[in-house]
């Protein structure tokens, strides 16, 4: 046997001397490499290599406060501009770019001062003993074999087993978690149910209103016809097309001349789904005339296409457009003019 197979194989039995309840490593079995030769660095070698790493260094300082300029020039070179998503993509993103670079410079121009122009020698100091005294070790072990026997975890091979599997199955939901995500909602996300002659009806019964029935100051939560009865979807699509409605005096309706005949004789219909990140606005302000989500407080005026007037919310509610049919009954005039609930990635400006 060649000296190297004699000592890996001392060290292979040492290390499976249990006889005293522990593993013992051979002396032996890893050398100390010790330390690499020394080399020595261009820049302590010559003056000139030296004064070039000063100067890299130093620019890359100066890189970091034009970088960290830049995003303050950005900042009000590209403002956000109030319903314009992409004024905040060219803000957020020439603002983080700026800031990263600045940052980002500091951090490689300290690391090549460090190891270019600082002193280079090469310091070993010896670890102290980490291992436990074998009074420790032992105890150990002891207090192991002792939670082993008591636990039964050796003994009970059936539970052990069950144990085993419980653990390999246990992930699995989250598998299933994650499928649910899918599939793709493609453009799902940009209609409704409202179409054009869909009656509004009440949530959740699904009964038709007539614009009689709503009186100066009322509130419906609405749903379109046929939601109640859908088999498939149905809180989907509810997510989606739920609606609030609103009557008030038609002469304070800041209207634009596009939305002139979206409401009926002040009766006004919007989306429930908040757009900053969808839950339902449910408070309506009778004196002020204000729509409130009790999640952040974004608040949209009701009487001005539901501008948002405080809160993180960045668009107003979608407005659906409604008439009234030759029953009296008040249907849509088509799907809401822009699509509900908070933005997503697939969102282009004019949507
Ligand atoms: S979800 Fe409405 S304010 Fe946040």
């Amino acid at each position: 046997m060649s000296d190297k197979s004699k000592s890996l194989a001392k060290a292979e039995d040492a290390e499976h001397d249990y006889s005293a309840g522990l593993a013992v490593i051979a002396p032996d079995a890893v050398k100390d490499p010790g330390m690499e030769p020394h080399r020595v660095r261009m820049t302590d070698k010559s003056e000139a290599h030296e004064k070039r790493a000063a100067r890299q260094v130093a620019a890359l300082f100066l890189f970091s406060i034009v970088s960290s300029a830049f995003a303050l020039y950005a900042y009000f070179a590209f403002p956000i501009v109030e319903g314009s998503n992409a004024s905040v993509r060219d803000n957020t993103l020439l603002l983080g770019l700026g800031a990263a670079f600045g940052m980002l410079a500091i951090g490689i121009g300290a690391v090549h001062w460090a190891k270019t122009l600082m002193p280079d020698a090469e310091v070993s100091e010896a670890r102290h003993q980490t291992r436990g005294s074998e009074e420790t070790r032992a105890r150990a072990i002891e207090i192991i074999d002792l939670a082993n026997k008591e636990s039964g975890f050796s003994r009970r091979k059936l539970i052990r087993r069950s144990l085993y599997g419980a653990l390999a199955f246990f992930p699995l939901p989250g598998i299933l978690v994650f499928a649910d995500l899918g599939p793709n909602p493609e453009d799902s996300l940009k209609h409704t149910m409202w179409k054009k002659g869909t009656r509004l009806t009440r949530d959740p019964d699904g009964k038709p209103i007539k614009a009689s029935d709503v009186t100066i100051g009322s509130v419906f939560h609405v749903i379109p016809e046929g939601l109640a009865e859908l088999e498939h979807h149905k809180l989907e699509e509810k997510a989606k097309a739920a609606v609030l409605l609103v009557r008030v005096d038609p002469t304070i309706l800041k209207e634009s001349a596009e939305r002139k005949d979206w409401s009926y004789d002040g009766i006004v219909a919007y989306s429930k789904i908040c757009t900053h990140v969808g839950c339902p606005v449910a408070l309506y302000e009778q004196q002020t005339h204000h729509l409130l989500c009790p999640c952040h407080q974004s608040t949209f005026d009701l009487t001005d296409a539901c501008k948002v007037i405080f809160g993180p919310a960045s668009r107003p509610l979608p407005q659906l457009p409604i008439a009234v049919d030759a029953e009296g009954y008040l249907v849509a005039q088509d799907d809401f003019n822009e699509p509900v609930g908070p933005s997503f990635w697939e969102r282009s400006v004019n949507e």
